[in-house]
């Protein structure tokens, strides 16, 4: 018998989602972010599930990328970070990977390189964000650069990242837009700045190429806005299954550090998912599982590969019964807020425990 703990990959769900990211940026091809194994969900799952409908994948890293290439996955990737050393830019110009470059260390890697194919590049501007990207005062000279190199074929994509887009009225989005405007003006070339809060919100910066990564997911961006009214559909569902069941009298502490206390006659159900399998351990008391069709609140800590739930008021519930931990019932973001972080963080830290099962549609 297998552990009960699994997260299913729905292919229907995520093939759906890059419909809404076609809907809403109509003209803009989508590069699509399959970093940190695809949010999760197993990244040569996902680029197989939506191959036919989107227009390149986005990596953190060459490894990332080499698996992509070596599941047979064709067209752009583009490495979001760049080259991390000089050896990366012979390996990518092998495999036809797309380079982002973000700093002057990285230019110099690719004017030293003597390649025997060449490279396609993208330009990261830092319109404000400060983490990666050229200053906007050296982009127009960079990109002449860069375009007169042998080794870079095609004309670079000019590209940003918003810091605030999640936060739709900040003025500081305008700010980098308009910086990016600026930066780029009489460049010929296309433009890339949207990732999933911006595709829904500012279509205005959809440009050429979008990047969407949370939504493929059916996550939110956003903290006042959930996926349904966004009109996505999680592409995971985390379930297991009840392993015991005990009657508590009322006064009694269930699970490490006694943090529940019965406050009345209870009945407590022990499930086979814990913090070793993605699911957070600092979800509190009373956060939803789906069991028999009904909520169940959490009844105390989360242990490492169990939880307890209050099953007192759903009598249906036995041992073997299945129990959704997310899905779209509770979703990922409701976990999430109630655990004090954001989906992405949940999504992406799935241990290799859980066993990933592809659905396909
Ligand atoms: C440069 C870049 N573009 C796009 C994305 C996708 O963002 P999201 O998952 O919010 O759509 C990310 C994710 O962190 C990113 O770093």
């Amino acid at each position: 018998m297998a552990r009960p703990c699994q997260a299913r990959i729905l292919c229907s769900g995520l093939r759906h989602n890059v419909g809404v990211v076609r809907q809403r940026a109509p003209s803009a091809r989508i590069m699509a972010c399959v970093k940190a194994d695809g949010y999760g969900h197993g990244a040569t799952t996902v680029a197989t599930s939506i191959s036919d409908l989107v227009d390149g994948f986005a990596v953190a890293c060459i490894e990332e990328a080499l698996e992509l290439r070596d599941h047979g996955i064709g067209g752009p990737v583009l490495l979001l970070e760049g080259p991390q050393s000089a050896d990366e830019i012979g390996l990518a110009a092998e495999h036809q990977l797309t380079l982002c470059l973000s700093s002057p260390h990285q230019l110099q890697w690719l004017t030293d390189a003597d390649l025997q194919t060449p490279v396609s590049c993208w330009l990261k501007i830092d319109t404000g964000m400060h983490r990666l990207g050229f200053a906007p005062e050296v982009v127009a000279d960079t990109f002449e650069r860069l375009q007169a190199l042998r080794c870079v074929t095609g004309t670079p994509v000019l590209c940003s990242h918003f810091a605030r887009a999640d936060s739709p009225e900040d003025p500081a989005n305008n700010t980098q837009e308009a910086c990016f405007d600026r930066t780029v003006a009489g460049l010929d070339a296309a433009h890339s700045l949207a990732n999933s809060a911006a595709i829904l919100t500012r279509p205005d910066s959809h440009r050429a190429w979008v990047r969407p990564g949370y939504m493929l997911y059916g996550g939110s961006p956003f903290t006042h806005r959930d996926s349904v009214s966004l009109g996505l559909r999680p592409a995971m569902e985390l379930s297991t299954a009840v392993i015991g069941i005990r009657d508590v009298a009322e006064g009694q502490a269930v699970g490490y550090g006694g943090r529940w206390v019965a406050p009345r006659a209870s009945r407590i159900a022990t499930l086979a998912v814990g913090y070793g399998d993605g699911y957070p351990r600092h979800a509190p008391d009373g956060t939803p599982v789906l069991i028999e069709g009904s909520a169940a609140p959490l009844a105390g800590r989360v242990s490492m590969d169990m939880i307890t739930v209050d099953v007192t008021d759903i009598p249906a519930v036995q041992v073997g019964s299945r129990a959704v931990l997310w899905g779209s019932e509770p979703d990922v973001d409701t976990i999430a807020q109630l655990s004090g972080t954001i989906g992405y963080e949940l999504l992406a830290g799935m241990p290799s425990r859980t066993p990933r099962i592809k659905e396909s549609p």
